[in-house]
């Protein structure tokens, strides 16, 4: 069953495999309530409508096939194992679970009702066989998960982040990637640091700002808040319909 009461959320994942593993604490959420609009649960209803389909922000089919075919020409293989950060309902994710072998594919988000409403997408694709192991976790412990990671990826998740929530993403990223693992992020660029003016994207003509939700970064803050985790930052640039650009975090 897709849809877990708020009692019973917490303490599962998706396989039912490791129910102490999944207990999130209780540290940052509170304070995201500020930052961000993703602290709003949706209905058992309201996913059954699909409406989680536009709070992860629309182009369902384009933005996550996006990211699979990304990850794929990256390399990534059905046997290595992807940590999908701040997967909301699995846009990507059912891509990943249905290209992955079981067991490799893993999300975690900090709001329980876009995992509730990633596990009926599970269950409309006929996935559930693919054993995902999605999580609820406010403080992005993805070791967690037990496991290394040969891919992590982060699509529009530090466009939502003030840095020193970023930071604290990469430090967890940097204790569970695989040695020669890379961690794939976007961001909205913004052509030097401390821009504070906001900033209407090409394309989209989506808003971005310094110091609120949705967040621009220039890739000299990014490469800092990198090596505060001990990680190298590497542009790659334009790769998708939502005028982001994307980079890859590696071990120093
Ligand atoms: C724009 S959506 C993108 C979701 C997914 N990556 C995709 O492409 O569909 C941003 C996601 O980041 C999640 N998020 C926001 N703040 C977070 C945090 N502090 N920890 C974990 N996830 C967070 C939201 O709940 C939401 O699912």
């Amino acid at each position: 069953m897709w849809f877990k009461s708020k009692k019973t959320r917490k303490a599962s994942t998706s396989n039912g495999k490791k129910p102490d593993a999944a207990a999130a604490p209780k540290r940052i959420s509170a304070a995201m309530k500020n930052v961000n609009a993703y602290h709003k649960e949706l209905t058992k209803e309201q996913i059954e409508k699909g409406e989680h389909r536009h709070f992860v922000g629309a182009l369902w089919e384009e933005v996550g096939q996006a990211q699979f075919e990304f990850l794929k020409a990256r390399g990534l293989t059905p046997e290595q194992r992807l940590c999908d950060i701040g997967c909301g309902a699995l846009r990507a994710g059912i891509h990943f679970l249905r290209y992955m072998d079981a067991g490799n594919y893993c999300g975690m988000d900090i709001n329980a009702s876009l995992i509730d409403a990633g596990r009926w997408e599970i269950e409309q694709a006929g996935l559930t066989g693919k054993n995902a192991n999605l999580m609820v976790n406010d403080a992005f412990e993805m070791s967690r998960f037990e496991m290394r990671f040969d891919y992590i990826l982060a699509a529009s998740l530090f466009t939502h982040l003030f840095g020193n929530h970023i930071v604290r993403c990469l430090i967890e990223a940097r204790k569970v990637m695989a040695p020669k693992g890379q961690f794939f992020s976007t961001f909205f660029q913004a052509p030097e640091s401390g821009h504070l003016e906001p900033i209407t994207h090409e394309v989209t003509k989506a808003v971005t700002y310094y110091d609120r939700d949705p967040f621009h970064y220039s890739i000299e803050e990014i490469t800092f808040l990198a090596g505060v985790a001990g990680l190298k930052t590497e542009l790659i640039g334009k790769w998708c319909p939502r005028d982001q650009r994307m980079l890859v975090f590696t071990l120093a």
